[in-house]
């Protein structure tokens, strides 16, 4: 077993010397010809042609109570139709992605749009109809779905942080502080709306069962379908070569997985499910609603002395998982006395779970406005205000940062956004109708390294390929490990193949919170090292002194091709890497900065993007192109929960009312201006072997709050309650205002 543990810096490597030169460039996505083309299937296009059967999901009409009847008689008359499956193991499916079925009791309803009875049927449009003549009694219970009327008030589980960080007195500290900075943002709930859909094929090879689905990470993908269809874990394997975005509503599996696999052990034959759009944004999971009380007490001179992030955000029963919205307030400023806490109110509405940058993408909103507020209040320019209050060490606890640059990122986008153009008051500056606007803030997300394991096999040919049960969520992850392959191994990228998304090769990562890029490819330099080590035994020299590029060992004066060295042969290694002592001894984190002008037509209150730039810090880049578009992706997604995004609920009955993307509003081309990312040159050689750190989910964090900040340069008014609409900018805006000025 070839194993790296990060337990220490990583020196000089071959990536660092770069001899094959394709490590970090920006190569185009490996994959790419195959998606362009529409040949890359996805979940629900395995198994073309050949003999399926469809399901459809009945979903439940109340939000709480219980079941008292399922009349299927008319369904299954229907011609076409193979089964009406219905009761326990149905409902149970919907509690999927991140937490157990604690909180399933048999014959009830605990959300609304929950699946209650599943139809197969031999075409799609068969399932559909009967679908729609399944009748269901309920008994309907009285539920929770307002986060403000706290009903049910606890203290979530230690995931994905602790829920309670403190350091000191910040009581005592904010009483005695002589500027006091005390407002409460909130942010709606939020759906991933990613674009593919949730959807599974499900086939039985005897006992054996294959899922195709479209997950992010495949082995707990594995432990849910066997929990939720009661077979063995050993029997099941799982498949996700491609998927059409996650943003963390796929970590999991969802009902499909299951359903699919009950549907198929019913019927004798393989079942596909695709979730409608609207069963995706009502049985998957969704961000929690946040409610977030921001208390800062500095000096006049501007030194934050104590720092207080209070959050609410809501869950359902028996699910812990909180969205923590303090998660970057515990290291981001100074300040010796600290408070960042977290309650869950339990509502009876669909689970919280993952979204992209869980966290960051709601508490940086909040933080980042609350920033830019005392800054103002103060007279000091916001990044000054910050520069002031950066910490040598993390606040929470000394220990010191791995690599933190978010000093370098503010200077190099004030520089290249003429950040001294900003307009010095509020609503000074105006082009006819449209009063103008300079925002910036702060980007942050923690950084983490997960186990992972890979496989290299040389075949005599001297080519490589790549095999891990990684997937590959948009996010590039067949292109980078193909490259980190080709550096090490000092390959060209066309002599390299990777293969992903299959729980029967070596386990991973998988995708999620930022992580897969240092895991996966950590994983793959492990591999590639234990490749170096057995040619240099073969050649009898030290695998330091050896040089390889373009297929060839370059030792002293020798040069010897690959098949040379394998002499007629293949050789397979597996490599894995295992987080260690670095992820203690230092605090890990990227970093970023987002400058935004904005233009608010004084008359109708709609905000226009001008411009947007990211600076961003993240290590080591390992492709120019991929990084930069999970920048984008992050900008365009901030631009939504700035002005757009918002899942209502019904808190009458927890309906998602906006339930499909016709009323769940994301930004579209006119919302989005030409974009711009600039990334830094740095290495962190405690977070991987590869010395980087996440990126994915870096560019969605403060970047609302960097809109809002220059909407409130614009027009003076201050809206602490996201999204920032034109309602909410109207009430504001002075009545007076002469649109023809
Ligand atoms: Mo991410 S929200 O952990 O996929």
């Amino acid at each position: 077993m070839n194993k790296h543990v990060m337990n220490e810096a990583i020196g000089e490597t071959r990536l660092d010397r770069g001899t094959q030169g394709v490590i970090g460039k920006g190569v185009d996505r490996y994959e790419g010809k195959l998606k362009v083309s529409g040949l890359a299937p996805y979940a629900y296009e395995h198994l073309a042609g050949e003999d399926v059967a469809y399901g459809f999901v009945v979903p439940g009409a109340i939000g709480r109570g219980a079941i008292k009847s399922v009349d299927a008689s008319k369904a299954e008359a229907l011609p076409g139709v193979l089964a009406v499956i219905s009761g326990d193991k149905i409902t149970r499916a919907s509690s999927q992605p991140m937490a157990p079925a604690a909180q399933t009791i048999d014959g009830e309803v605990f959300h609304y749009n929950q699946p209650v009875a599943l139809v197969i049927a031999d075409s799609f449009e068969t399932a559909r109809h009967a679908s729609h003549l399944v009748k269901v009694e309920y008994e309907a219970k009285k539920g929770r779905y307002d986060i403000t009327a706290r009903e049910t008030v606890r203290e979530p589980d230690p995931m994905p942080m602790e829920p309670v960080n403190e350091r000191g007195d910040f009581e005592k500290a904010f009483a005695a502080a002589e500027v006091q900075f005390d407002e409460t943002y909130t942010t709606p709930s939020y759906h991933a709306a990613a674009m593919e859909p949730h959807a599974s094929v499900a086939k039985f090879d005897g006992d054996t069962l294959t899922v195709w689905t479209s997950c992010q990470l495949l082995e707990s993908g594995v432990g849910q379908i066997a929990a939720g269809a009661g077979i063995d874990q050993e029997k099941v394997r799982v498949h996700s070569p491609y998927i059409g975005g996650g943003f963390g509503s796929k970590l999991g599996t969802s009902p499909d997985a299951v359903l699919s696999a009950l549907g198929a052990m019913t019927v004798g034959k393989p079942v596909k499910i695709a979730l409608t759009r609207q069963n995706v944004f009502q049985a998957t999971s969704r961000r929690g609603e946040t409610i977030q009380r921001i208390r800062i007490g500095a000096t006049r001179d501007g030194k934050i002395a104590c720092f207080a992030h209070e959050c609410d955000t809501t869950n359902s029963p028996g699910n812990g998982f909180f969205e923590p919205s303090g998660i970057s307030s515990v290291f981001l400023y100074a300040g010796k006395d600290r408070r960042i806490a977290h309650n869950l109110v339990e509502t009876d509405c669909l689970m919280t779970s993952a979204v992209r940058a869980p966290g960051e993408a709601t508490g940086m909103l909040a933080t980042e406005g609350a920033l830019d507020e005392l800054a103002d209040r103060l007279g000091i320019d916001p990044i000054e205000f910050r520069e002031m209050n950066e910490p040598e060490v993390n606040p929470q606890d000394d220990t010191p940062f791995s690599s933190r640059k978010l000093i370098e990122c503010m200077d190099e986008g004030a520089k290249r956004f003429g950040w001294d153009k900003r307009p010095a008051t509020p609503a000074s500056r105006r082009e006819g109708e449209w009063l103008i606007g300079y925002g910036m803030a702060s980007a942050s997300r923690a950084n983490s390294l997960m186990q992972s394991s890979a496989e290299i096999e040389m075949s005599p040919d001297g080519r490589a390929t790549v095999r891990t049960a990684m997937t590959d969520i948009g996010t590039g992850t067949y292109t980078i490990l193909q490259q980190i392959a080709a550096e090490m191994l000092g390959l060209p990228l066309d002599q390299v193949d990777v293969e992903l998304g299959d729980t029967a090769l070596p386990p991973s990562s998988g995708s999620g919170g930022s992580w897969g890029a240092n895991s996966a490819g950590s994983s793959v330099y492990v591999a590639a090292e234990a490749v170096i080590a057995q040619f240099a035994k073969r050649l009898d020299v030290e695998a330091d002194t050896l040089t390889l590029k373009d297929g060839h060992a370059i030792a002293g004066n020798r040069q010897i091709p690959f098949s040379e060295i394998l002499n007629g042969e293949s050789l397979s290694v597996t490599g894995t890497i295992e987080p260690g002592d670095t992820s203690e001894s230092t605090h890990q984190a990227s970093y970023g900065a987002h400058f935004c002008e904005v233009a608010v037509n004084a008359v109708t209150g709609e905000t226009r993007i001008r411009r947007l730039l990211t600076v961003g810090a993240a290590g080591r880049i390992l492709n120019l192109k991929t990084a930069t578009s999970q920048c984008y992706g992050g900008q365009i997604w901030g631009i939504g929960y700035a002005l757009e995004e918002e899942l209502v609920i019904d808190t009458r009955n927890g309906l998602l009312v906006n339930h499909d993307l016709a009323e769940y509003h994301v930004p579209v081309h006119a919302d989005v201006p030409k974009l711009d990312v600039v990334l830094l040159e740095e290495r962190d050689r405690y977070a991987s072997p590869l010395a980087g750190k996440g990126i994915g989910e870096l560019a969605i964090a403060g970047v609302g709050a960097a809109i809002n900040n220059a909407i409130y340069n614009a027009t003076g008014v201050r809206v602490r309650d996201y999204p920032i609409t034109m309602d909410k900018l109207l009430a504001g805006l002075p009545d007076d205002i002469d649109a023809a000025a």
